[in-house]
């Protein structure tokens, strides 16, 4: 098939151009949050990529660009490709983004090629995937699975904006976020592309890995609650101090989790002791807790497990606990005959399928609600990820979207059949 452009390299050298200003909040970081104008810059550039790659773009309900590119016969059903466009704060180029960008080479080499598929090919850049802004993540992939819950619209950030009203200063209305679900029998399969965010492929010499199924995870919020005071005259003896306690809960996670199985991890990734001075003792500590598992039960019993915990730590030390549960996502297995056509297009590329489970969360695992999925794991350097120092190579994302063309024809072969049958 006829390629004028470098095929993957590009994708990975726009990820690269949207790593800082304007794409980025900050200066010398990456942080891309859902809503912002960094994000709108984002969309802007991917929607003139889309248009150029002989996609049709629009932005839908809940803030996600979509392109989608006709099949054989027009209104076809669609394959969804893509991953989110929003980052952690002070986070890496490719995460989410590659997938999207990713999409894009693809498409460009069909529509090149003058090849029309059985289906559309849909490419996605989700917005709000990490959670980075507001206390729930995956608003946009839900929103588009018909899964989401109106009430999100109540959440606010860190500045007190609620997202009903970043949405209306986004542009966009508030009050029509559930439009954006796809009915099902618009929708045959999503694919995602996205960097491993660990170091297995690495470890083993392999560019590329098959995702099997993705972990179950839980947001929690903890606080803790005593009487700030001031930080010299107060007896340590005679401190209601929640700091110590959020200290001991912190511990009992991290050893709750050591113990545990089915690759169960636990994260404190936020800590605010408030009103939060030097020289006040905090009258409340708050924290998050990230946990993961495999499966459901470890997970639930490990978020059990530390909330009997933190009780007791704060029954001991004359002070008071709560724990809010803030998001729950289930564990979501990949489509099994996806996942061996992936895995075959894999193969095509000269790439050992190699499979493997993701720790990391993912809007498929969203999608997965609305249609089959398959993930496609491409290696980074040490692992990296969540951290500026992510990093890829042009010749991995040449064979990612080598090996996602290759799930494309193998998709349209079996739909033909299925078709045909
Ligand atoms: C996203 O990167 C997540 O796994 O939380
Ligand atoms: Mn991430
Ligand atoms: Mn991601």
């Amino acid at each position: 098939m006829a390629e004028a452009f470098d095929i993957g390299a590009r994708a990975k050298a726009r990820c690269d151009l949207m790593g800082a200003a304007p794409y980025s909040e900050a200066e010398g970081m990456l942080v891309r949050r859902f809503l912002t104008p960094a994000h709108k810059a984002a969309l802007d550039t991917l929607k003139f990529w889309m248009e150029e790659a002989g996609l049709a773009a629009r932005i839908d309900a809940a803030g996600n660009l979509v392109g989608r590119y006709e099949g054989a016969a027009p209104g076809a059903p669609a394959l969804l490709i893509g991953s989110h466009i929003d980052s952690v704060r002070n986070g890496g180029r490719y995460d989410g983004a590659l997938g999207v960008t990713l999409g894009i080479d693809v498409v460009e080499v069909l529509n090149r090629a003058g090849r029309r598929l059985p289906f559309a090919v849909e490419v996605v850049a989700f917005g709000d995937e990490e959670g980075s802004r507001f206390p729930a993540s995956m608003t946009c992939s839900r929103a588009v699975a018909g899964t989401v819950d109106v009430q999100v619209m109540e959440m606010v950030d860190g500045d007190g904006v609620s997202l009903a009203e970043a949405f209306a200063a986004f542009g966009l209305d508030p009050t029509r976020l559930e439009e954006a679900a796809r009915k099902p029998g618009e929708v045959l399969a999503f694919l995602e592309a996205h960097i491993e965010q660990g170091p297995v492929l690495e470890a083993e010499d392999l560019a590329l890995g098959v995702v099997t199924a993705i972990a179950a995870q839980k947001r929690l919020m903890v606080r803790i609650e005593g009487v700030a005071g001031h930080a010299g005259t107060t007896p340590m003896a005679l401190r209601k101090d929640p700091g110590p306690a959020a200290a001991e809960a912190m511990l009992a996670l991290e050893r709750i989790c050591r113990g545990g199985c089915d690759g169960l991890v636990g994260t404190v990734g936020r800590m605010t002791a408030l009103p939060g001075a030097f020289n006040v003792i905090p009258g409340a500590v708050e924290f998050s807790m990230d946990i993961r598992a495999e499966v459901e039960a470890t997970r639930d019993a490990a978020a059990e497990a530390i909330t009997a915990e933190i009780e007791a730590i704060a029954a001991r030390r004359g002070l008071s606990a709560s724990v809010t549960l803030m998001q729950a996502l289930a564990a979501s297995p990949c489509d099994p005959g996806l996942t061996a056509l992936l895995e075959a297009a894999v193969a095509e590329t000269g790439q050992p399928p190699r499979r493997l489970p993701s720790g990391a969360g993912h809007d498929a695992m969203v999608i997965a609600d609305l249609c089959p999925t398959a993930m496609l794991f491409i290696r980074c350097e040490g692992g990296i990820s969540h951290n500026p120092r992510e990093a890829v190579t042009e010749a991995d994302c040449a064979l990612a979207a080598r090996a996602m063309l290759a799930f494309v024809e193998r998709l349209a072969a079996s739909n033909s059949l299925q078709r045909s049958a």
